[in-house]
């Protein structure tokens, strides 16, 4: 038995069966590739689910890790240490925000979140608010609190009951929002950018009526940025295209290079509700997670990489569209903004996915039929056109199989 297949066989014995995988070994990168075990070079258009900003290999971002290991790795939070602090002055100068909460994982940001907007209606409003408002198509990670204000049936099924009190809205609804804001309710959560449902954009004057009608009814407004925040759209972050700030921000994917890290960035009203030992975490704000996210948050809120990654995603917008014109019998729509790409197509996106890696591309889907390109930001106009022809020929060949389903 060669050594990839005693991975996937060892696998399948010690690892709990929760993901589906092709039948690749990952074994190193450099740049915007990864290569197998076997050598074979792949251009990765995925970077991790969209958390290898930098890509693969980044020298300053290695060093970083490295120092501060040679240093302190973990020390908990029961004792100052300076790297989260220094993070955090960064984050809340360069957003709305006046506080932040560390943790370590999207779905723990979220869960942050929940209990902040909780505490602060339990403090301000009175009475008993403890639901929530959230979207349809909206995905904000696997836990129970995040799963609950979760769309996706075959997620949240058979796990139930989750978190009570959650309603979901149409998406780009604000009237509808308003209509399932109750007394119970204590803020709207909503993703500036849907990634996991499809790459679905909020149109600007939702999110502006949006925050209108929170402030109207006294909720709080949660931005769930973890995939569309940090340098993804081409902007620091997501609420910026739209100008409208909320009380509360998820953060995590890139935002410590690859190292599992999230964040809630907090505005003062909301932060005012929260007391010593309301909330924790053993590992949030670690000083090697913490040193490495300094670094790439250096680079990501540069104006000249903010500049390249707009025009990186118009180029592969443009090239998106181009490749929509030649198969209108397959694709439906191109949406996407910046290097959060979607492209929906009239067949299952899943089966595509092993063509894509065959010829060396790795994508990932988004809902049954979209294909979701989530480079990393440093990713040139040559990769991208390398991108397309491989789509080219996959949806060539799929046209051939006799593509057309709906
Ligand atoms: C918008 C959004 N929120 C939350 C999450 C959950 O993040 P994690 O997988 O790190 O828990 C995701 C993950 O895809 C996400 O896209």
């Amino acid at each position: 038995m060669d050594k990839i297949q005693q991975v996937i066989k060892d696998e399948e014995k010690y690892i709990l069966g929760t993901y589906v995988r092709p039948p690749i070994v990952l074994d190193h990168g450099r740049g915007c590739y990864l290569y197998d075990t076997g050598g074979k070079r792949y251009l990765d258009m995925v970077s991790g689910i969209a958390v290898n900003a930098l890509g693969y290999g980044d020298k300053n971002l290695i060093r970083a890790i490295a120092r501060q290991s040679e240093k302190l790795i973990h020390c908990s939070n029961l004792y100052y240490t300076a790297p989260h602090v220094e993070l955090a002055k960064q984050l809340v100068t360069s957003s709305f925000a006046d506080k932040v909460f560390f943790c370590n994982s999207g779905a723990e940001a979220v869960e942050g979140a929940m209990k902040i907007a909780r505490r602060w209606a339990q403090k301000n409003t009175g009475g008993e608010r403890a639901g929530f408002v959230a979207f349809t198509g909206s995905f904000h990670g696997r836990t129970f609190g995040a799963l609950a204000l979760t769309d996706r049936k075959k997620y949240r099924m058979p796990f139930e009951p989750l978190v009570p009190g959650a309603r979901f809205a149409r998406f780009g609804d604000a009237g509808d929002a308003e209509a399932k804001i109750g007394v119970d309710t204590c803020a709207v959560i909503v993703e500036p950018v849907q990634g996991e449902g499809g790459v679905n954009q909020a149109d600007t004057q939702f999110l502006h009526d949006l925050a209108d009608v929170c402030r109207r009814r006294d909720v709080l407004l949660i931005f769930d940025e973890v995939q569309c925040g940090l340098g993804r759209t081409g902007k620091l972050f997501a609420y910026e295209h739209s100008g409208v700030k909320p009380d509360l921000l998820t953060l995590a994917k890139p935002l410590a290079g690859g190292l599992p890290m999230g964040a809630v960035l907090v505005n003062e009203k909301a932060a005012s509700a929260i007391e010593k030992g309301d909330h924790a975490t053993t590992f949030g704000g670690g000083l090697v997670v913490s040193a490495a996210a300094i670094e790439v948050f250096r680079k990501l809120k540069k104006k000249s990489f903010l500049k390249a990654v707009q025009a990186r995603g118009e180029y592969l917008l443009q090239r998106l569209e181009e490749l929509a014109g030649q198969f209108p019998s397959l694709i439906v729509a191109i949406r996407g903004l910046g290097l959060l790409a979607g492209v929906e197509l009239t067949v299952d996106a899943g089966p595509l996915v092993g063509s894509f890696r065959e010829r060396g591309v790795l994508v990932c889907v988004a809902g049954p039929r979209v294909i979701r390109a989530v480079p990393p930001l440093v990713i040139s106009n040559e990769q991208i056109d390398f991108f397309i022809n491989v789509f080219t020929k996959v949806l060539g060949e799929a046209e051939q199989d006799g593509g057309q389903e709906t």
